[in-house]
């Protein structure tokens, strides 16, 4: 039965979501393969891609296929890639010496990649982990039940220098030791490497979500659990205004750049940092953010193309100005593909 009555409103928010031409023109948050950096994993050898398990999609590449993956992004729009080495064991120590190791595997793979891609943002991280038998980000104790930040740091401001020596753009600690931001700014400027900035893991999490990722390096393996604890020097996930201070902190020390990580499950944190400071801000879109969208896709439970997509907008409309994401290059891909 026809009804005569008719809902009068002024204001209909729909008439600016009825075609894809219209959305369009109202998003107010895109993305770009320009906001992106791709995390890869470098191992020694001539051998074929190693397939990380709890990645689809991601392998270990020996140096050559680095440098030729990293060519690739580049074609595709993609501007950095952060390097991450799997050390054989027999190369690991309890103080994690191979990280001054003037030719250690990262230093090869970051002159190769800047050899076959130069004008690459290439970014490495600054920390023990791939070096360290027991997978700490730094060197214990006496006692040996916690990581000694003031060693550490000098280690760490040795490996920075090393990374600017081999051609870095940026170098990443991402150990969270106190002071380091500073020590290794310092480091650097003495050694006459001015130009290299310095993107730090500010607020970072001690997260489960790093899983996939040490196995990937290696790390979890070496210590023998992938649940290896790393609470008395990654933040508390219950923690938003330490995040703040720790941003806060690395930003007076000299970051150019500061990071948030994991990303999808600290979208808030990531706000509250773009807030906090005029600095870039970058997230990290972690190992575990990836596998999980991965296996619900495997079980047909969720669409691939999609949620990678929805995850990834999420991140940049929290606020971040980059994405570190194992996405990057597929996700790089089907924005072309999308643009015809
Ligand atoms: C090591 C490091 C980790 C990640 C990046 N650098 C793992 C950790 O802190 O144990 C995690 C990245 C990911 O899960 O994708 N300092």
């Amino acid at each position: 039965m026809a009804s005569s009555w008719k809902l009068e409103l002024t204001r209909r928010p729909r008439r600016l979501r009825r075609t894809p031409a219209i959305r369009a023109l109202v998003a107010e948050t895109t993305l770009d393969a320009g906001d992106f950096i791709a995390p890869l994993f470098v191992v020694d050898g001539r051998g074929a891609p190693e397939p990380v398990g709890s990645m689809p999609g991601v392998a270990r590449y020996n140096i050559d296929d680095l440098a030729r993956e990293a060519v690739e992004l580049q074609a595709l729009g993609v501007p950095a890639v952060a390097l991450f080495p799997c050390l054989d064991a027999s190369l690991k120590d309890d103080v994690g010496s191979g990280a001054l190791d003037a030719n250690t595997l990262v230093l090869r793979a970051v002159r190769a990649v800047k050899k076959a891609a130069p004008g690459l943002v290439v970014i490495t991280d600054v920390a023990l982990d791939p070096y360290t038998t027991h997978g700490h980000d730094g060197v214990l104790t006496a006692g040996r039940d916690d990581v000694d930040n003031d060693r550490t740091v000098d280690v760490l401001r040795k490996m920075a220098v090393l990374q600017a020596e081999a051609g870095v753009d940026l170098v990443a600690p991402s150990d969270m030791m106190d002071g380091r931001v500073g020590a290794i700014r310092g480091a650097l400027d003495a050694a006459g490497f001015t130009n290299t900035g310095i993107l730090a893991y500010s607020a970072k999490f001690a997260s489960a979500y790093y899983g996939p990722f040490r196995e990937a390096v290696g790390s979890a393996k070496a210590a023998g659990t992938t649940l290896l604890d790393k609470h008395t020097y990654q933040l508390t996930a219950a923690n938003r205004r330490e995040a703040i201070t720790e941003v806060q902190l690395d930003e007076s020390e000299g970051a150019d750049i500061v990071m948030v990580k994991p990303a999808g499950p600290y979208l808030d944190i990531i706000r509250d940092v773009r807030e906090a400071t005029r600095l870039p801000v970058a997230a990290y879109q972690v190992s575990g953010e990836y596998a999980q969208i991965h296996a619900a896709a495997r079980m047909g439970w969720l669409d691939l193309e999609r949620c990678r997509a929805e995850s990834l907008l999420a991140i940049k409309r929290a606020g971040a100005d980059m994405i570190l994401t194992y996405f990057a290059k597929d996700m790089a891909k089907a924005l072309r593909a999308a643009r015809g």
